[in-house]
Parts: C-alpha cells; structure tokens; sequence
C-alpha cells in the first residue's frame, strides 16, 4: 500500500432528489459509524447531484460527519451570462472539495471535448476545488489502441496550458465498464494506472505523480473493490450504480477488510 490515502468516492449521476440524498448520506453515516470506520485511514465522498448539494452540505455540518462532497460537474466560466451552468466559486462555497471533469456520460452525451474539459479543470484549480480528471477508453479504443493509449492522450489534454497546476486526482473509468457489469481485471486497472503515473512525471514532476491519487471506476461491488485496491497503483475507487445501496458502498468504503494491507 501507497503513502497515499485511499479515496471512495460515490457517483451518484441523476439519481436521488435532495429528500433522498439526505436519507442516503445518514444511513450511511450511521452504518460507517456501527463499523467504526476510520475516515483519517479511507476518505468518503459523496457526489450528488447539484439540486441535492446544499442539503447534505447542511446535514454534514450540521451533524459534524466525515463525509467531503464532490460535484458531478462544473461550468468552465466562473460568472456571467451562461444560463443553466453552476460555477465553481458557488460550488466552493458550498464546501465542494471534489468535482468530477470529463466523465465518459459528459463527454460522449453533452459533447464535451478535450479543450471544454481542459478549460473546466483550469475552473476548478482557480477556484480551490480538486478536479477529478476522468479519462478512459471504449471497448473499439482498446482493441485497436490497447487500455492506456486513449486515457493518457485525455490525461494529457485536461493537463495542458495550466498556469498552475493545482491538485487533482485521475480516476481511469474504461467506457465499456461503466454501468455494464463487465470490470477491467485488478491487473488491467494497475497496468493502467501506472502508465498513467509515469505520463503525470512526465507532464508535471515525479513529486506531483507521487502523491496524485488514481482511481478506478466501472461496475466496482463490494465483491470486486478489494482486486483492485490491492494493487499499489490505484488509490481509490469512483463508484457509480453501487453508491446508491447503503450496504453496497459501505462494503465498498471497508475494502481494507478484504486487502492485506
Ligand atoms: P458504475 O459503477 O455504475 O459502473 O458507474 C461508474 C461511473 O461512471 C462512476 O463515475
């Protein structure tokens, strides 16, 4: 296991209204608290949608839980005339620490391509919000290109051009994977990631691809999280239909229970 500390994190995509959102972040609460589980060891972050964000930031201070909050998105722009989007200034005030940039659904259903998520992750690290830099191939890529060739292309886009870069995390999600059923291998994950750490020494320094966290994500279950956690090279896990079923996802959250650490 790495100095670095393992970060879950729950998509919850356009699911659950703010009602629910709140009853799903206090069961969780409750059910991690029944475990004790040791949120300085494995951070847990919620992602829901923005409708839902003022009311489980409230609930988080309210009740002093662990949990940090991530936002499915974010506009490039940080005020104005851009009717629909949601800045990154309002979402840092909110106490957003994670925003998801260049998930497949964004990409693939709202277009958005490499210079959109490039100008989005340039958002974030102006604001004080960690973006989490989301890269991965389709099952076509990946037979004609291999698993790394496509997600470090996109990791070197959203990394280009930055005046600074601030911090960030990559969570390498294969297209094919995402909602499907079908999971890369522990292996295929590992590989993946480290060749995406070495194109971070690369683009930035050997330091930042030290402690920069990268995750997978695609059909992670409790049953599958402990493969892929096991490998030094990945950090965490971003998980989407499973982040919705309390049992499911706190399983998930105690991976160290099934690795040998
Ligand atoms: P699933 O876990 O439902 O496959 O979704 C993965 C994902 O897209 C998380 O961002």
């Amino acid at each position: 296991m790495s100095d670095r500390k393992p970060l879950i994190a729950g998509n919850w995509k356009m699911n659950l209204d703010h009602q629910q959102g709140i009853a799903l972040v206090q069961k969780l609460a409750w059910t991690l608290k029944d475990v004790n589980h040791d949120y300085d060891k494995v951070e847990v972050a919620v992602l829901p949608p923005f409708t839902d964000l003022r009311s489980v930031q409230t609930l988080i201070d309210a009740d002093k839980l662990q949990f940090v909050i991530g936002a499915q998105d974010l506009s490039k722009f940080d005020s104005g005339a851009y009717t629909g989007e949601v800045s990154a200034q309002f979402l840092n005030k909110l106490d957003v620490k994670y925003v998801l940039v260049g998930h497949s659904e964004r990409r693939t259903l709202h277009n958005e391509d490499g210079d959109v998520i490039q100008a989005k992750v340039a958002a974030a690290f102006r604001n004080n919000l960690i973006p989490v830099i989301c890269v991965g191939e389709t099952l076509e890529e990946l037979e004609q290109q291999g698993a790394a060739a496509v997600p470090i292309q996109q990791l070197e886009k959203a990394l280009e051009g930055h005046k600074e870069i601030g911090e960030f995390v990559v969570a390498y999600e294969p297209v094919w994977a995402i909602g499907t059923g079908k999971v890369a291998t522990a292996e295929q994950a590992a590989e993946v990631a480290k060749k995406l750490r070495s194109s971070i020494s690369e683009l930035v320094s050997d330091e930042v691809a030290q402690v920069t966290r990268i995750l997978y994500g695609g059909s992670v279950k409790s049953a599958n999280v402990a493969g892929f956690l096991a490998s030094e090279e990945v950090d965490g896990v971003l998980v989407g239909g499973a982040s919705l079923d309390v049992g499911e996802f706190t399983g998930i959250c105690r991976f160290q229970k099934h690795v040998s650490l």
